[in-house]
């Protein structure tokens, strides 16, 4: 046996204090969300038609606040539930999420996901996205079906688009005079300054409705975490005072989503060294390698190459210690990280290409220099955490141990 299974069958003999980590995962949807119910009593009054007179109307909302206040958790719990209620009634109601970050901020690739919860094996090609949008309509009205689009992140959309697809989305039925209603949207968006890029009109639309999620207290984020603890810990193994340590950690930001990420990686610790509870000093080390800024789902849905520019950037800026570095600058550093990890560089035009994906999806932020001020070039610059930080985090994504865990590094 190499050494490697041998340590990997030691590992799971050896005791964890994790029942299921599932529940702490990106991806889980909460069943219950502690101190958000009015929030969530408020999208069932504004949608209370859907389900007593389907097609009489439709909505649109808009959800703002922080970084981890529940904005996206909220909203997918109220689809699940609300498709459920409406099946009971035998309405056709389908609630849609699409996070339009991971669709590159492109109308047409959000359009493309939400045909494919309706036709699988959707073409890939030749159709603009008014054509999609057309379709998508045809379908609900063959299936005599209504939709709820959550658009997740929707700034990523205004920065690439504009406000052109809010506008049509918002608009859809203006066109269809005698039918019924079927299209309502609810827009995401963590930065409300992104909505002075809307028209006039299409702000109005939105601006009806807001629902405004404010950051966790300390309170909160520990009926949060108890919440979770239960689900996925073994009984016992996390004591209240663990619990309130790390709330109290990630109160700073009243951010949810770094409280779970602290527990689980304390939790780690915890099991690294074979200890039957979590301990403050667990927490402690968790600490240190959990980045608040730095979300494992952005970085999930980065390709190989992609992660490689952005260490480029990372260390360009770290090393110059400006706020913004050139197109030069980075591909130089670029030519060494690739040699480093036995990559082929890519030429210019298609590191440009990688460079401006990543500003389309609001990791970095790309723009021209002012006139003077170093000829008119393109200044690249890190939104989403510290340049150190995000350096250490990719380093370590390219590390072995970092592979196989690279939404998470532990
Ligand atoms: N009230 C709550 N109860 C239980 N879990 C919650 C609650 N609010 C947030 N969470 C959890 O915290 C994490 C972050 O929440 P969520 O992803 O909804 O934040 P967000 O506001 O969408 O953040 P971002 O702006 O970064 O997208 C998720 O794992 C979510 O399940
Ligand atoms: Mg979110």
């Amino acid at each position: 046996m190499s050494r490697g299974s041998e340590i990997i069958r030691e590992t799971l003999a050896g005791p964890s204090i994790f029942k299921d980590e599932g529940a702490l995962s990106i991806d889980y949807v909460p069943i219950s969300l502690p101190h958000r119910d009015e929030k969530l009593k408020f999208l069932a009054q504004l949608f209370r038609f859907t389900l007593e007179k389907p097609g009489s109307m439709n909505q649109k909302v808009l959800i703002t606040g922080n970084i981890g206040t529940g904005k996206t958790a909220v909203c997918q719990r109220f689809g699940i539930d609300l498709m459920k209620v409406a099946k009971s009634r035998k309405i056709n109601l389908k609630y849609i999420h699409v996070n339009c970050r991971e669709c590159r901020g492109s109308l047409f690739l959000v359009l493309k996901k939400v045909l494919g919860e309706f036709v699988p094996s959707f073409p890939q090609r030749g159709y603009s996205s008014e054509e999609l949008l057309q379709m998508f309509m045809d379908i609900l009205d063959k299936n005599n079906a209504f939709a709820i689009l959550g658009l997740d992140e929707t700034e990523s959309l205004i920065r690439t688009e504009g406000s052109g697809p809010l506008y049509n989305l918002t608009r859809v039925h203006e066109g269809r005079l005698d039918k019924p209603m079927r299209l309502s949207l609810i827009c995401i968006l963590r930065q409300p300054e992104y909505l002075k890029r809307l028209d006039g009109s299409t702000l109005g639309t939105l601006q009806q409705n807001i629902i405004e999620m404010e950051p966790y207290s300390i309170e909160q984020l520990v009926a949060i975490l108890e919440n979770r603890v239960t689900l996925s810990f073994r009984e016992g193994t996390v004591p209240d005072e663990s619990i309130r340590f790390v709330a109290e950690l990630a109160s700073t930001t009243g951010d949810a989503r770094y409280a779970i990420e602290l527990l689980w990686r304390s939790a780690k610790h915890a099991d690294l060294e074979a200890k039957r509870q979590l301990e403050p000093e667990h927490i402690r080390k968790a600490v240190s390698s959990v980045y608040p800024t730095i979300r494992g789902d952005y970085v999930k849905t980065l390709t190989r190459q992609e992660r490689i520019v952005l260490l480029a950037i990372a260390r360009a800026l770290e090393s110059s210690g400006s706020a913004y570095v050139t197109m030069g600058e980075i591909e130089e550093i670029y030519r060494i990280v690739c040699e480093e990890l036995r990559e082929a560089s890519r030429a210019h035009t298609q590191l440009w290409k990688c460079v401006r994906e990543l500003s389309a999806s609001g990791i970095i932020e790309a723009k021209k220099s002012g006139k003077g001020v170093r000829g008119r070039t393109t200044m690249v610059g890190l939104t989403t955490a510290s340049a150190s930080a995000m350096r250490k985090w990719l380093e370590f994504s390219f590390t072995s141990h970092g592979r196989n865990s690279i939404d998470r590094p532990f």
